[in-house]
């Protein structure tokens, strides 16, 4: 049985003994550690003022760099990892990044200039992938005084070879130290249990002895459970530890993308089989929780406005569950029972997702709508795969988000398209059949007459 949490904090081993596991990081650096440079602002994502920077062994001996949220990260979820604050920046002179803020009034009240800083120095040092665009690398960087402007001609005038070595002193002293930082037992808190597997027969089995347990991937939705719902968790098994599950692989026909891999891992591949379903993810949540949060969290979660689900149906993308040793393969969209209600079974976790690889001449398009453009979920999420031979349509999927309690097909819709020719009436024909299909609700995020 092991007690403590181990990761270095700017080139630092921490030793975390007795934490809470469902203690947030933002907490703990700020409660127990003092170091309150990293501010929380909104603690559910959206501000960015937490950014820190995540690095990871990449398990071919570098370290992978990520700016994410630390407000909805949990302390266990560091183990083995390194992590830099904007204290890890500043030696006796601002860092360059800060330096740049400056000169450019990228600041005023200061708030949210740590985690700005985060995030742009996370790109200099290239954590966010090369030459990532400034909007994007900031999309999940509020500032309610500045204006962006400023922050934007700052962002500009830090050059990528201004970053000091602090990123490659950790990955060095990281790649001495993260095996060891692994502690091989479950992790058992105060009051609530926290199980960190390290490969899948281990993780099968914890899910199996503990039907009632969360599992946790990236915490993109379970960090808000605790810090906004305040739901006591008992029992929690990390996905993290399992590198099985971050796989992408190709597989006969298509890929399979495992229950553990993030956004941020996915996007490049799958943007290559569906170029507009990389451009709907580019604009799911921000850099910092596509940092973390997996498409097997999206797909679990069984939200009805969760953005990967009607994509994937569309691309006629099938599920893997398994339960002890048992695997079982389902469509997509079979999983999705009722609101709050998948096809999940107790003790059964969700291993991965298979995409095919679109027909050639396949049309394939995402929309996603939104009141804002990033860092925004979704009022309604519509996908479209359409096969046309001979000027007859031969095959349509059409799958939507937010027009009902979970997402799904337009199965009228698609009736009235295949078999016709492709011309504006049978779309348009076909278009009405969307009333029948679906009975959407009026909330904050759209009226029901919006979304028809
Ligand atoms: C600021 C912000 C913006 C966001 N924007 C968007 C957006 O634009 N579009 C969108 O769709 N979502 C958005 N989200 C929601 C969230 O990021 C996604 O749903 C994300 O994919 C969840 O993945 P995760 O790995 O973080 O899941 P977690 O939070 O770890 O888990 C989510 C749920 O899935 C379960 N789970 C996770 N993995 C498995 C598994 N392998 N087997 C069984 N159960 C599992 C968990 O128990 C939990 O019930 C946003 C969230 C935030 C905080
Ligand atoms: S405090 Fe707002 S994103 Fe973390
Ligand atoms: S400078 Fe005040 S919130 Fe950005």
């Amino acid at each position: 049985m092991s007690e403590a949490v181990r990761f270095l904090l700017n080139g630092r081993v921490v030793e975390a003994r007795g934490v809470d596991p469902t203690r947030t990081v933002l907490e703990y650096l700020r409660g127990d550690l003092a170091r309150t440079g990293t501010k929380e602002g909104c603690a559910e994502g959206d501000c960015g003022s937490c950014t820190v920077l995540v690095g990871e062994a990449d398990g071919a001996g570098a370290v992978a760099w990520r700016a994410v949220n630390s407000c909805i990260q949990f302390v266990p979820m560091l183990d083995g990892k390194a992590v830099i604050t904007v204290e890890g920046l500043a030696a006796d002179a601002p860092h360059p990044v800060q330096q740049a803020m400056i000169d450019h009034h990228g600041s005023q009240c200061g708030f949210c200039t740590p985690g700005i800083v985060m995030s742009l120095y996370g790109r200099a040092v290239g954590a966010q992938g090369a030459g990532a665009a400034v909007d994007e690398v900031l999309a999940g960087n509020l500032c309610r005084c500045t204006g962006y402007g400023a922050i934007i001609a700052a962002a500009g005038a830090v050059v990528p070879e201004a970053a000091p070595d602090v990123a490659g002193a950790l990955a060095g002293l990281t790649r001495e130290t993260t095996l060891d930082l692994s502690h091989a037992d479950p992790l058992h808190g105060v009051t609530r249990r926290w199980l960190a597997p390290r490969d899948l027969d281990e993780l099968a089995e914890a899910v199996l002895a503990h039907p009632e347990a969360v599992i946790v991937a990236g915490a993109t939705d379970i960090g808000l459970w605790v810090t906004k719902q305040r739901r006591p968790l008992e029992t929690l098994i990390d996905l993290g530890k399992v590198v099985a599950l971050k796989r992408i692989e190709p597989r006969d026909g298509g890929v399979w993308i495992g229950a553990g891999v993030r956004y941020v891992d996915a996007l490049e591949i799958l943007a290559g089989l569906y170029p507009d379903l990389g451009g709907m993810m580019r604009r799911l949540g921000s850099t910092q929780v596509r940092n973390s949060g997996t498409i097997g969290g999206n797909i679990a979660n069984g939200s009805p406005i969760g953005d990967m689900p009607p994509a994937l149906i569309a691309a006629d993308a099938t599920l893997t569950l398994r339960r002890g040793a048992e695997r079982r393969d389902l469509p997509l969209e079979d999983y999705f029972l009722a609101y709050g209600q998948q096809d999940r079974q107790p003790g059964e976790f969700v291993e991965g997702v298979f995409v095919p690889v679109p027909a050639p001449g396949l049309i394939f398009k995402v929309y996603k709508l939104s009141k804002r453009f990033d860092q925004d979920i979704s009022a309604v999420c519509a996908a479209f795969s359409i096969a046309v031979e001979g000027g007859i349509v031969r095959q349509a999927r059409i799958a939507f988000g937010g027009m009902a309690a979970t997402p799904k097909r337009a199965a009228g819709c698609e009736a009235l398209l295949v078999g016709q020719a492709w011309t504006l009436d049978t779309v348009e024909s076909a278009a009405l059949a969307l009333d029948e299909d679906f009975t959407p609700l009026s909330d904050m995020r759209a009226s029901a007459a919006y979304r028809s």
